[in-house]
């Protein structure tokens, strides 16, 4: 290893991904594990916080091992360790946050607290080159939905966020209706390639005419409304029950649901661009896996000359890559912390 490099032990365990990656430099990913608990919360149609806990508990040391041990290393190679440890499942980010203080506590390395939303923007630079700056920066998981302006890696401001339910909850509450499994959201992704987007109309919630902001509980709701049938009324056509709607009219509906959220974050996306003047636009968070979000943020780019920066499919899902990624900024800067860090559940505004 050439003298002046920085190789950062990234670990994540914020929701129900237990991961741990080695990172040189912000930008090389040399390993990055990720467990995920899928199975575990399948029955339950979402993350049950508790039984991620448990699980994290018993993967944690494994995992960080294994990024370790995959690249032959062991902490005396590490210069520093950063943790995920805020925002997420409190009970989920005690296991990581205490995992990372111990061995920044046992080894005298470095500890660098990473916020979760801002990795998650960070996840593009990844095995690419650095990202240009300013940016506008649209964070869509499973808890998030937000727009950012980012100066720097370190450095973002708010400009909007959901209102109610995150997208990412849209695509699995609308995949729970459907009784379609968990998570929602690759499941819909794919059943929309066969659908026909055109064949339902639901909402496109902007709230104000400026406004940043989204809201994502009232086109679940139209779906619901769509499946069930509206409470009380007795509408003729309506097809009540998954068990009548045929493999086409889920298609359909994934389509059209698919369409109308995707169609809704690019109006989001022209307007944070108008009101900024940003030239660079990443995404970021479970649901910048999605295919057809993708596909309209490069087109977007492409009608306006902007600078589209996607992360790999990869370091989409909670991963610790873009964690150990977006601490060497930190590190750089000086910006450590001490053994009081704690996990925080809410968002740093
Ligand atoms: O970033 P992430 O792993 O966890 C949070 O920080 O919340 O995001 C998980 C979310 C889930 O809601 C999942 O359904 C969604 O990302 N997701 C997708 C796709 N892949 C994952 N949503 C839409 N299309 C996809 N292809
Ligand atoms: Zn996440």
């Amino acid at each position: 290893m050439a003298s002046g490099d920085s190789l950062i032990l990234g670990i994540e365990s914020s929701c129900d991904e237990t991961s741990a990656a080695v990172v040189r430099d912000g930008r090389e990913v040399l390993s990055n594990i990720v467990a995920s608990q899928y199975d575990l919360h399948e029955k339950f149609g979402g993350v049950v916080p508790e039984i991620a806990s448990r699980a994290h508990i018993e993967r944690i040391d494994p995992v960080i091992n294994k990024a370790l041990s995959e690249m032959g290393m062991s902490m005396a190679d590490i210069d520093a360790v950063a943790v995920g440890h805020r925002p997420g499942l409190i009970v989920s980010l005690l296991v990581g946050v205490s995992a990372a203080k111990a061995l920044a506590w046992a080894t005298g390395k470095p500890l660098i607290g990473i916020d979760h939303v801002q990795a998650h923007l960070y996840a593009a630079a990844l095995d690419d080159k650095p990202i240009d700056y300013p940016a506008l920066g649209l964070v869509v998981s499973g808890g998030h939905t937000s727009l950012y302006e980012l100066d720097g890696p370190t450095e973002s401001q708010l400009l909007g966020r959901t209102i109610d339910d995150a997208i990412g909850e849209a695509y699995d509450k609308v995949a729970a209706i459907l009784q379609l499994g968990f998570p929602g959201g690759p499941i819909l992704d794919t059943a929309a390639q066969c659908g026909d987007a055109s064949r339902l109309k639901f909402p496109r919630t902007l709230l104000g005419k400026d406004s940043l902001d989204f809201s994502f509980s009232g086109i679940k709701t139209a779906v619901l409304y769509h499946v069930r049938g509206v409470p009380g009324a007795v509408r003729e056509g309506v097809e009540k029950g998954r068990g009548r709607l045929s493999a086409q009219d889920v298609a359909d509906l994934a389509a059209s649901f698919q369409a109308a959220v995707v169609d809704t974050l690019r109006i989001k996306l022209r307007r944070a661009l108008r009101a900024t003047g940003a030239r660079t636009v990443i995404l970021g968070g479970g649901v910048a896996a999605n295919s057809a979000l993708r596909a309209a943020v490069e087109e977007l780019g492409r009608k306006h000359r902007l600078t589209v920066r996607l992360p790999a499919l990869e370091y989409c899902i909670d991963n610790a890559a873009m964690t150990a990624g977006l601490a060497y900024h930190y590190l750089r800067a000086g910006r450590i912390d001490d053994l009081e860090l704690a996990g925080t559940a809410t968002v740093r505004r």
